[in-house]
């Protein structure tokens, strides 16, 4: 990567760390109210996913871009098994601590970035990211760090939006996306541009299949994926080979 890349990278992920930073003490309320509470239904599933890992109380699970801890908590208190959050955004990871101090979960939150993880190899038996991938400058990068840090035979599981199935959900998502929630987000968090870039970022993001594709080329085996409310979100699995 040229100076000049870096340089651009460098900045794109200093806007996304701030835009969190501002939406961060409204971002759960909004996170609900705007998904009419489907996201934890999406996010128990990520847990159902890897229930086999997080009844192993030997086990440790990396939630990468944990952000508030929402996903980390339905973790915690699905399993056994050791649960770590790492963001690179210290406003989220505030409120994220604050929640898990007054649900009794003893989850360790910390502060790293997700295309350099302050983890060494294999030291997870399971990975997840919620929300996050989209984020991220490189996907490739963050699919590298995730099968890195993964022992082997490590499962990870990522959930994102995606591509709806039908063309009129398509369009009536689009609309929900590009029109009312940038309407009411800016509204309620006081950061339009925060519910400006969203609908932005999803419509970028890569479909299922692609992202399936990128998931087997960065190395993951056994790749899968179902989609969630008609194709509004995908949750993707893959296992660390060996
Ligand atoms: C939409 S939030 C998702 C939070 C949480 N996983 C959830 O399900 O609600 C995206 C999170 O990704 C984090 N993030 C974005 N880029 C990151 C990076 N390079 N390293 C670590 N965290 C990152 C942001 O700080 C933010 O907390």
């Amino acid at each position: 990567m040229s100076d000049k890349e870096r340089a651009t990278t460098n900045e794109q992920a200093h806007r996304v760390r701030e835009m969190f930073a501002t939406i961060a003490s409204r971002y759960d309320l909004l996170n609900h109210l705007l998904s009419g509470n489907i996201d934890k239904r999406w996010r128990r599933l990520v847990a159902k996913t890897i229930f086999a890992t997080l009844s192993n109380s030997e086990a440790r699970i990396l939630d990468v871009a944990c952000g508030t801890g929402d996903l980390s908590l339905t973790l915690f208190e699905s399993g056994q098994a050791r649960i770590v959050g790492v963001d690179f955004c210290r406003p989220m990871l505030v409120i994220a601590a604050s929640k898990a101090s007054r649900s009794d979960a003893i989850i360790p939150f910390v502060e790293g970035d997700a295309l350099e993880l302050p983890f060494g190899d294999c030291s997870f038996e399971a990975a997840t990211i919620a929300f996050g991938l989209r984020n991220l400058t490189s996907v490739e990068t963050g699919f590298k760090e995730l099968l890195r840090v993964l022992k082997p035979g490590g499962k990870v599981a990522v959930l994102e939006f995606s591509r709806p199935t039908t063309p009129i959900l398509r369009s009536l998502f689009r609309i929900y996306f590009t029109k009312l929630l940038p309407l009411f987000g800016g509204w309620i968090s006081g950061s339009k541009s925060a519910y400006e870039y969203l609908p932005d970022s999803v419509q970028r993001f890569p479909d299922q299949e692609t992202l399936a594709a990128m998931m087997k080329t960065a190395g993951f085996a056994k790749v899968s994926y179902q989609n969630l409310t008609a194709g509004i979100a995908a949750l993707h699995v893959g296992t660390r080979p060996g």
